[in-house]
């Protein structure tokens, strides 16, 4: 076997407490607005082998052992042709494993694409600091950036058209708040009808509530960084629960109209503001799916958790806590790949992630 570099990384999706949600540039892949997100950690998580070989003919892309078509991997190649310097002509092969369903709203592309970048630049021996992968991430898909980093990071709107100015920045290291826990409450597996970048696109042009949504985003992105700097969780969690809230309502008044919360999702509201009665304790908050992401603190996590298990219609409920972001696997039995016969390796990401 000639020529090749290899390396595995990990990753976890993150969660946003203000969101993305709106695109200034297509396919810089440059936001409306900052957001900013908590990066999870086990049991969900991405492991990603990236090999580069001058063997391959063209880069191929397997997700959970199936091979992915040429369009579900544009976002992947489109990550390898950034890292991909002018004398790197090498072609890749990347074999991802996620521990959770894919596109159910699980920002599964956030892990994916994160895992890729750090594994990628590291088979390539790039040395690129973590503002850098950022702005790499970004454009295999936008929330991925903020996977860059652990514990609680922002992701800079910017303002310069070729987007150095748009990319992750750690606000605390994952150690910042022990307590915190995040129930994630699996309502289907299923894929979504309308993908997030369609949304986007069709929020942006048709929702006459959206332009009001962005001109306070700001203002809620600061308040937001007090309320973690201080720990104001009365403050914070009400806040997450009404950004989700608008977010939601922004779809709903796109047309055509679309919606990711369905009768399960809802009825996960109701539960948390019945919990909540009295003092807030814990926050809901959804992406792009019908799955909750319940924020809390280790105190109530058991007895929130016990409650939302007992809807009907929720799955599985996870517990995280806030984790940090990408690691190199640095021994060899973690590849995905078989590296000699250059074949993906069948794995069982549940044991073994
Ligand atoms: O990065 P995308 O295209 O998957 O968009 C994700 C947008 C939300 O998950 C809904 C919000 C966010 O900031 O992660």
């Amino acid at each position: 076997m000639s020529g090749y570099k290899i390396a595995t990384a990990e990753a976890s999706p993150n969660i946003a407490l203000i969101k993305y949600w709106g695109k200034r540039d297509e396919k810089l892949f440059l936001p409306l607005n900052g957001s900013l997100s908590v990066t999870l950690d086990a049991p969900i998580k991405t492991r990603t082998t990236v090999l580069f070989s001058d063997q391959l003919k063209k880069d191929e892309f397997w997700l959970n052992e199936r091979r992915q078509t040429e369009e579900e991997s544009a976002d992947v190649v489109r990550v390898l042709n950034l890292l991909r310097s002018d004398e790197t002509q090498l072609r890749a092969l990347v074999v991802s494993f996620n521990s959770f369903p894919s596109s159910a709203g699980l920002a599964s592309s956030a892990s994916g694409i994160a895992a890729l970048t750090v594994g990628g630049a590291h088979a390539l021996n790039l040395k690129l600091d973590p503002q850098a992968l950022s702005i790499i991430a970004r454009q295999g898909s936008g929330s991925a950036c903020r996977s860059i980093m652990g514990g609680f990071v922002e992701w800079t709107k910017g303002a310069n058209q070729d987007g150095r100015d748009s990319y992750a920045v750690q606000i605390e290291p994952h150690t910042f708040w022990p307590e915190i826990r995040i129930l994630i409450a699996i309502v289907t597996s299923q894929k979504k009808e309308v993908s997030s970048r369609v949304g986007q696109t069709r929020t942006v042009k048709t929702s006459s509530l959206f332009p009001q949504r962005l001109k306070e985003m700001d203002k809620h992105l600061s308040a937001v960084k007090e309320m973690i700097a201080r720990k104001d969780i009365e403050k914070l969690f009400l806040e997450v629960m009404r950004e989700s809230n608008n977010l939601h309502a922004v779809m709903m008044d796109s047309w055509p109209p679309f919606f990711y919360l369905n009768d399960v999702s809802r009825n996960i509201i109701r539960a948390v503001m019945e919990f909540n009665s009295g003092s807030i304790k814990a926050a809901y908050t959804f992406d792009a799916g019908p799955n909750a992401f319940i924020i809390t603190t280790v105190d109530y996590a058991n007895e929130l958790n016990n409650q939302i298990s007992r809807i009907s219609g929720v799955e599985e409920v996870l517990e995280s806590k806030v984790g940090q972001g990408p690691k190199i696997l640095q021994d060899d039995s973690s590849h995905l790949i078989d590296v000699k016969a250059m074949t993906p390796v069948s794995f069982s990401p549940k044991q073994a992630m």
